[in-house]
């Protein structure tokens, strides 16, 4: 008798090869998911992935809805689809249309830059999106001296520190990022001496100048496979810690918090991938009046750092 894994992974092959689709995933997703990916990667990774898929007709998203409708927008002739359709950003709530809107009437003057974690809505009404692997040198190469920078007031911080222009932040947060302490930091040092300790720019101002490392999800792959270290301390969701201890099983690597955890990027399984293929739903898609401004945002900072 075939186990549940077993009948789910030949259902799956079938129905992808049909559907002609591609399962792409967010480094954060359970190890289930991140298995039966064809690809694996960080917020920016992702789109640029998105916006270069010849020869597919499916994505099949396995992330949060931003991050599904990156790829409606940078991939419109697609179907994108989102194996649960509940898979919120509260960052990306915690800004609206409406508010970025009367924002911007009180700094006409300012570069609008919004972080990829927002919603369609958001990204159609700013000059150029940024992911947290290239926040800085994108508003470095803004004509702006002043940028108003939405949703996630911890990355605006960071790159407030890294760039000479005038930032205003947005009040946005990532919940399992802002809720670690500088504390943390400190009693991760105690338990483990001869770790490094790199966390993410979504981490509060106190976190990151006690940490070594400042990096996107992408970043710290990349680290963790360069670096001397064998011992690393990992501050961001900790869904993270099966890619990296996968890559690097000579390394050890220790979660900073057991509370960094996004409850929305749990929600996808393979049961749901394998059903969304079948009944070719829940479907992302953007309406092309916010799609077209939203495209040119977000293709102003593949251009920029690609
Ligand atoms: P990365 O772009 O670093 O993968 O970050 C994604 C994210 O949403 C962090 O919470």
């Amino acid at each position: 008798m075939r186990n549940r894994k077993e009948v789910l992974l030949e259902k799956l092959e079938r129905l992808k090869a049909q559907r002609n689709a591609l399962i792409i995933a967010h480094n954060y997703q359970v190890p289930e998911v991140l298995d039966v990916a064809d690809y694996v990667g960080d917020s920016f990774e992702l789109s640029q992935k998105a916006a270069d898929l010849p020869g597919k007709d499916v994505i099949v998203f396995c992330g949060v809805l931003f991050m599904a409708e990156v790829a409606s927008i940078l991939s419109p002739e697609k179907t994108v689809l989102l194996p649960d359709y509940t898979a919120g950003c509260s960052l990306a709530d915690m800004i609206t249309g409406d508010e970025l809107r009367a924002w911007k009437e009180q700094y006409p003057a300012a570069a609008v830059v919004s972080y990829v974690n927002s919603s369609a809505e958001v990204k159609a009404l700013s000059d150029v999106c940024v992911t947290s692997a290239n926040a800085v040198a994108v508003v470095d190469a803004l004509p702006q001296e002043e940028v108003l920078f939405v949703p996630d007031r911890n990355l605006a911080h960071f790159v407030a520190c890294n760039t000479e222009k005038h930032i205003i932040p947005w009040d946005g947060y990532c919940e399992s990022h802002d809720c670690v302490k500088p504390e943390s930091v400190a009693a991760a040092r105690r338990a483990y001496p001869d770790a490094v300790i790199m966390v993410h720019p979504e981490c509060t101002p106190g976190v990151v100048s006690a940490a070594d490392q400042v990096c996107s999800t992408g970043g710290m792959l990349r680290f963790a496979r360069e670096t001397e270290h064998r011992e690393i301390v990992v501050g961001t969701e900790i869904g993270m810690l099966y890619r990296l201890r996968k890559e690097n099983p000579e390394k050890s690597f220790y979660a900073l918090s057991g509370d960094m955890l996004c409850p929305t990027m749990k929600l996808m399984n393979l049961e749901k991938i394998v059903d969304c293929l079948e009944s070719m739903q829940p479907q992302v898609s953007v309406p092309e009046n916010i799609a077209v401004p939203a495209r040119k945002a977000l293709e102003r900072m593949l251009a920029t750092v690609s």
